[in-house]
């Protein structure tokens, strides 16, 4: 797909992966929509941006979802491309807690209910278009458990299953294609409490999923997620 001349909504474009993304599609001439709940950082995410919008929202809440979408359609009738990307993980020990299944009602809602809604609100206008894409950020965790994210992994397992899900719905439908990107552990506020500073730059995620895009290369394991993806492909060519 093009890099070039793509109307994108962002979700979570405000900082980390989302803003990295929407920093190198502005300066590749998009035009980009981002959004987030705080209204202050959208403000100053956009000073770094040419050709940029925001919208601001809570994707985990029903009304602003229906809210978000509708104001894209009416105003922003060209985009052609979702990055859902804005999630939620709760750091803890499972030893330390008595509301774990708290936790995971609102993990599971921003990380995977909210999408598979706002991808159906989208999709209809999506699928108007010559080309348009929807993108998933799923994560590392997808391929397994960590003793300080302990709900959150199943979360993107989910999301990851119905990403795959959706793009063998649509895959002779040639206008419409849908990415996984899976970072690894990356340096933003949201990874602090697992040891972030030690991940890579959320412009390596960005650059990573251009070149996907430019290939048209679905599926988009980053940096150290490339040797599980990898090893899962093989499994599996061994069974079929
Ligand atoms: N960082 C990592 O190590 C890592 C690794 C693998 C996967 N990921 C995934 O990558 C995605 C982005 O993470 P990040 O590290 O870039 O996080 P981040 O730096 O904390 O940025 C999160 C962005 O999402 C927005 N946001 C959060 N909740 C939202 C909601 N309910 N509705 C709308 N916007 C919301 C935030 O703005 P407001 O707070 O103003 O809303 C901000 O713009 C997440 O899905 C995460 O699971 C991250």
């Amino acid at each position: 797909m093009k890099t070039t001349e793509n109307t994108i909504f962002i979700s979570g474009g405000s900082a980390g992966i989302g803003l990295a993304i929407a920093q190198k599609f502005s300066a590749l001439g998009n035009k980009v929509i981002i959004n987030g709940r705080n209204t202050e950082r959208l403000e100053k995410a956009l000073a770094k941006l040419s050709n940029a919008v925001a919208i601001q929202g809570d994707l985990s809440v029903e009304a602003d979802r229906i809210r978000i979408a509708e104001d894209l359609k009416a105003n922003h009738p060209d985009v052609n491309m979702i990055i859902n990307n804005a999630g939620a993980a709760f750091g803890y020990l499972l030893s330390e807690t008595t509301n774990a299944h708290k936790k995971a009602e609102i993990e599971m809602n921003t990380n995977y209910l909210a999408i598979i809604h706002f991808t159906e609100l989208m999709l209809p206008h999506l699928l108007t278009k010559d080309v348009a894409a929807i993108v998933n950020v799923s994560s590392l965790a997808v391929f397994g458990s960590h003793k300080f994210l302990p709900t959150y992994g199943a979360t993107k397992a989910a999301l990851h299953s119905y990403t795959v899900a959706l793009r063998m719905t649509y895959e002779d439908t040639k206008n419409l294609q849908v990415y996984e990107i899976y970072p690894p552990l990356v340096n933003t506020a949201f990874s602090a409490e697992i040891g972030g500073e030690n991940g890579i730059p959320p412009e390596e995620v960005a650059d990573e999923f251009l070149i996907a895009l430019e290939n048209n290369q679905f599926e988009v394991p980053v940096g150290e997620t490339k040797k599980y993806a990898a090893a899962v492909a093989e499994a599996i060519s061994k069974i079929s």
